[in-house]
């Protein structure tokens, strides 16, 4: 049986126990600038050169003060999350700006027995982290790849993440006040710093309450384990000693256990990618979902590997109630630009109307497949007849932060029969898979060069009147134009889990790629402020990113484009 995962949620306990690790909110503003005065009245920043944990830098005294500080701010807000649990210590670790490195992808130290046994690392970045600004990734699943002691004398195991490996790893965009909790086991590494200011964040350690933190020290005279029952003020008062391989003397009461015959500095990224493989098997179907909004599980693997499926969501009723409201309200050519929706077109009001309208009248059958959803975003999708439309090949606007963590999904319902003559959605299957990058308007699309490939290898979808295609939200995608003298009247949906929370983007500098982050409320979207051409809210700025698209690895996705065989529509 695994031990108690600590997190109150279980959705994050879930994660935490499969993947390893989950991201959170937990903190608030107030606190955080808390965290952010401590840091500078220690001056911590006189420190730092490259990246370096204060805990290394500083005296055991002053060590033990920091991280009682930090306990002061963070111990409300962990018993609000976490339960059965003990603090172990507090620290902050800093990635100085302009730090090219990455730091490789390792193991921290076990401070408990870890076959009965929870410790987790609660990394908390100050400023919205990413991948440009020293941001962190993971391994998932490997904090149960291998059963083994890492510490000053063991080492850690230190792997460079090569180019076989780096399809395997999660990062992700952690807003101010969230953090990333995972096991002292998983693997997990930091981009380099390309951003001119310190990436300050406070890193927290927690553990099972009855574990009792112990000391692992590799006894190779007596060919054995010693295993020592420390606190975290004798840990912070020894760690320059322990990190030197040494043995304080005030360390006395142990017991021994064998010898562990793995040695840390030889595990690979080769060793990696095999416990990958193996800890998930099917490795097309994984993505790093630490939330889930559809009820069946297969359903939710053919998303995962696909990225679509096609569903029989509607009764004849209900499309001819939906088609005849449409109809009736927006019957007539609203637009001269070949397509029409009431997001873009119409007022706010009517827009909301439409939004009940619609979810009133599928609510049943969305709850057949959807669990602890919301829903941001229904209306009708209109290609007038004879139209071509004026969209081309896109991934639709970021609503989240990280869409391979959370789900974000939607559905396209024809509510007349559609065929390639009509306005079909079409698909590039898989491709959800390329990257999980935020897309926005105001900055050039990052696919723009595979048009062209997108035309001959997209799946074309020819359905009834009713049927669903269900999608997640990266896959590029399009409509044909509809050539006949019918309009193709459709309504799409878009779902997240209920726990999310709704950004939207602004880009302030094309060149540069640099984009402003707003968090939203879950009505935004609804609300007066928003239309297609400019989505972004005025109210909660969260912080900037550059050079969002740099994580694109563009030699995958044309292997991937040139592996996947034509599909006939
Ligand atoms: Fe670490
Ligand atoms: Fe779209």
């Amino acid at each position: 049986m695994l031990p108690h995962a600590l997190i109150k949620d279980t959705d994050y306990a879930e994660s935490l126990n499969k993947l390893g690790f989950c991201v959170v909110p937990l903190f608030t503003v107030a606190q955080l600038e808390q965290m952010r005065e401590l840091y500078h009245q220690n001056a911590i920043d006189n420190k730092v050169s490259g990246l370096i944990a204060s805990h290394s830098k500083s005296t055991g005294d002053q060590s033990r003060n920091v991280s009682s500080s930090i306990k002061d701010i963070v111990m409300p807000a962990l018993q609000e999350a976490f339960e059965d649990f003990s603090f172990f210590m507090a620290g902050f670790m800093v990635k100085e700006g302009n730090t090219p490195g990455e730091l490789p992808l390792h193991q921290d130290w076990n401070i408990v027995d870890e076959s009965r046994f929870n410790s987790y690392q609660i990394w908390v970045p100050l400023d919205l982290s990413h991948a440009e600004n020293g941001g962190m990734y993971v391994l998932p699943g490997s904090h149960q790849f291998f059963n083994n002691f890492r510490s000053g004398s063991y080492g850690i195991p230190n792997i460079d993440t090569d180019e076989p490996l780096r399809p395997f790893i999660t990062d992700m965009i952690i807003p101010p006040g969230s953090a990333l909790v995972f096991h002292n086991s998983l693997f997990h590494a930091s981009y380099p710093n390309h951003s001119s200011a310190n990436r300050i964040s406070a890193i927290v350690s927690i553990c099972s309450k009855d574990a009792g933190i112990k000391y692992y020290h590799k006894n190779e005279v007596a060919n054995c384990t010693d295993v020592y029952t420390i606190t975290s003020d004798i840990f912070l008062r020894n760690l320059n000693r322990l990190e030197n391989k040494g043995l304080p003397e005030e360390f006395l009461k142990h017991e021994i256990m064998p010898l562990q015959q793995l040695d840390n500095s030889k595990i690979s990224s080769a060793d990696l990618i095999a416990g990958f493989k193996n800890h998930f098997g099917d490795i097309e179907s994984f993505e790093p979902l630490q939330l889930h909004i559809l009820k069946d599980g297969e359903l939710e693997k053919k998303l995962k590997k696909e990225g679509y499926a096609v569903l029989d969501l509607l009764d004849g009723s209900t499309v001819a109630e939906l088609k005849e409201k449409y109809i009736n309200q927006f019957g007539a050519p609203h637009t001269a630009i070949g397509r029409f929706t009431p997001m873009e077109h119409a007022t706010p009001a009517d827009k909301r109307k439409i939004h009940d309208f619609i979810l009133d009248r599928i609510r049943p059958a969305l709850d057949r497949h959807f669990k602890d959803y919301q829903t941001p975003i229904a209306s009708y999708f209109t290609k007038y007849a004879n139209s071509t439309g004026d969209l081309s090949w896109h991934t639709d606007a970021s609503l989240l932060l990280n869409t391979h963590i959370e789900p974000h999904y939607g559905i396209w319902c024809p509510l007349v029969d559609v065929s390639p003559k009509n306005g079909a959605l079409c698909i590039i299957e898989r491709s959800h898979k390329f990257s999980h990058v935020v897309f926005l308007n105001g900055l050039a699309w990052p696919y723009d060069a595979y048009t062209d490939v997108f035309e001959k290898k997209k799946k074309v979808f020819t359905l009834k009147a009713g049927q669903v295609v269900l999608f997640d939200m990266r896959l590029v995608h399009h409509a044909t134009p509809n050539e006949t003298d019918e309009d193709r009247i459709c309504f799409a949906v878009r779902f997240t889990h209920k726990k999310s929370k709704f950004y939207s983007f602004r880009c302030e500098d094309e060149d540069k790629s640099i984009v402003s982050v707003y968090e939203e409320t879950p009505n935004f979207y609804l609300s007066d402020d928003w239309s297609g051409a400019n989505q972004v809210g005025t109210h909660n700025r969260i912080g900037k990113m550059k050079d969002i698209y740099a994580v694109i690895n563009y030699g995958r996705i044309e292997s991937a484009l040139m592996a996947n065989e034509p599909v006939a529509g």
